[in-house]
């Protein structure tokens, strides 16, 4: 394995300025890709004519966003200012959305700061008429934070928004269905819950505990993105949310996750990040992975090409 990770870029600017000389789009640019699916933007997700541009006219069927949260990572504002934004964006995302389509949000709740911003997004939400509330999600990190004198912080919750009807199928585990029980009678005769069952394994839940949170060992690693999320998440939101050829949107790409999902599995994606740094990451990652099959650098990093960047250490806490 190749030990030549990046530090979080979040943290590191002096870092961040060395690499957007080697950045392919600047502010207010798109990559179109020469395969003709996805359009990675280096926008600004809270401004309409930026949404406009990444999208071209077209519309999405499912939008899975991932901001920063207001609290760790990026920059921290009062909570009134980030609600704001957020009412922005998801204006935005109101006016690319198909008629049936799902809106997925990943957020964050400081327990330090009265659960922020989690609680206030929600009630911000209960104003826009045009999207009902259909689940909230947690995923259950395996590393977690926190003191030994409270409980330890190991939740990411996944917010799950429709508009109309749209499409959602059922998506299993890898889990398998181990207790019997659940007896019903089904056209006269008793059934046990695995004879009724389409799968030998759990059925995904709103609790999702068997997805494993990113770190340096494992092949989707991008060291730098520090909030990378993982691919098995998004392709459960992707495969359950969208067909073949649909449109999909991610208006904070980072480490392009969402974008490397649909190219997976044969939907488009219209990706974008205000950062030109993490757009390169974006192309990158896809090309890498149309080119070699890998989802991302292990323990190494998406500049390894550059000298400059093939040999430093990694002294962030990732
Ligand atoms: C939490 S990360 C997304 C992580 C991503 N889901 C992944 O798996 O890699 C949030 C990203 O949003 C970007 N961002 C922050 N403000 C933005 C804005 N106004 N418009 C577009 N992107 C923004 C940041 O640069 C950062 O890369």
């Amino acid at each position: 394995m190749k030990n030549n990770p990046l530090p979080r870029l979040d943290r590191a600017n002096d870092l961040r300025e060395k690499l957007l000389p080697h950045c392919r789009i600047g502010f207010g640019e798109i990559w179109e890709d020469p395969e003709g699916r996805h359009r990675i933007g280096c926008l600004d997700a809270a401004d309409k004519s930026c949404v406009e541009k990444l999208m071209a006219g077209e519309k999405a069927v499912l939008a899975i966003h991932d901001p920063p949260y207001n609290l760790i990572a990026f920059e921290e504002r009062s909570i009134e200012e980030f609600i704001n934004w957020c009412f922005k964006w998801i204006n935005n995302t109101g006016a690319i959305l198909d008629d049936d389509s799902s809106l997925y949000v990943w957020l964050g709740a400081d327990q330090n700061s009265d659960f922020q911003p989690l609680p206030d997004f929600m009630i911000m939400m209960r104003g826009m008429e045009s999207f009902k509330s259909r689940s909230f999600i947690t995923l259950r990190n395996q590393r977690g934070y926190g003191t030994c004198k409270n409980w330890m912080a190991v939740r990411q919750e996944l917010l799950y928004y429709t508009r109309g009807t749209p499409f959602f199928e059922v998506q299993y585990t890898d889990i398998p269905k181990t207790l019997k029980g659940y007896y019903k009678e089904v056209a006269g005769k008793v059934t046990g819950n695995i004879e009724r069952s389409k799968s030998d394994c759990i059925r995904s839940s709103n609790v999702w505990v068997d997805v494993q949170q990113i770190f340096y060992r494992m092949k989707e690693n991008v060291s730098c993105c520090y909030t990378q999320k993982p691919l098995k998440s998004i392709d459960r939101i992707v495969l359950a949310s969208s067909q073949p050829e649909d449109r999909v949107v991610d208006f904070f790409s980072h480490s392009g996750s969402t974008l490397i999902s649909c190219e997976g599995l044969g939907r488009k994606c219209n990706t974008m990040d205000i950062d030109p740094v993490y757009c390169e990451i974006a192309i990158r990652r896809l090309e890498r992975f149309r080119k070699t099959g890998l989802q991302g650098w292990q323990n190494s990093n998406p500049f390894e090409d550059i000298d400059e960047f093939s040999g430093l250490s990694d002294d962030s806490e990732k």
